[in-house]
């Protein structure tokens, strides 16, 4: 299988886009990094992307009168950069029909939530408010709805007494550092396969074991 050419999107701290970048220049994923694109200049993530070396474009959705035009200013950008496939990490734009519809099977996210659990903003306050004893990360691939579609890979963390949004937040994203590289790890490798709703991965190590919450 041919190297990704990857593009990511960002619109903030851009940790997850970090944590890529990383694993890519150690090579550990089969893909290289065409671009990484923000959607605002003040976007922190943008010093970190060009202290590690990376191209990186601003896009700016105040600039464009509708969502539309916007995300068609998005598709040109990673087009002329020779993306092939996107990774939304914090990318906090909704994107249109038309541009997911372009890049179906060709554009993963992670979200803090086991999905389909709390889906959209506020995760972790309403998983809280839920009382669940698990929490943890999705990635998927995307599709129109928000926090939709085929499932990569999942990782699993406690809810813990006395968490509040930024603990549980904390642990979530410590996870989603492990988890967002290996999944495009598996992708890059031809191993994860749509079909359906449902995304198949290939020669999936077994998990070890069962996590309990609590565990007595
Ligand atoms: C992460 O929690 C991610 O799951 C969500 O937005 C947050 C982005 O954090 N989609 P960062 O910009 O990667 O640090």
């Amino acid at each position: 299988m041919e190297r990704l050419k990857l593009g990511i999107l960002i619109s903030g701290r851009g940790s997850n886009m970090q944590t890529l970048l990383a694993a890519c220049q150690r090579g550990e994923i089969a893909a290289d990094i065409r671009l990484v694109l923000a959607n605002r200049s003040d976007a922190a993530g943008l010093v970190a992307a060009r202290t590690a070396g990376v191209p990186t474009k601003i896009v700016a959705h105040r600039d464009y009168p509708d969502r539309t035009a916007f995300d068609r200013a998005l598709d040109a950008a990673l087009r002329a950069a020779g993306v092939d496939f996107i990774c939304l990490a914090g990318f906090m734009r909704l994107l249109t029909a038309e541009f997911i519809a372009a890049w179906r099977d060709r554009m993963i996210n992670i979200h803090p939530s086991l999905l389909p659990a709390f889906p959209g903003i506020d995760t972790h306050a309403r998983a809280l408010a839920a009382g669940v004893k698990l929490a943890g990360c999705t990635v998927h691939y995307v599709r129109f709805e928000t926090d939709t579609g085929p499932i990569v890979a999942q990782a699993a963390v406690p809810v813990l007494p006395g968490d509040d949004e930024a603990r549980l937040a904390a642990r979530v994203l410590a996870a989603e550092h492990r988890l967002y590289p290996l999944a495009l790890k598996l992708i890059a490798e031809g191993r994860v396969r749509v079909q359906g709703e449902s995304a198949i991965v290939e020669g999936a190590l077994p998990v070890q074991g069962t996590l309990f919450n609590p565990a007595d």
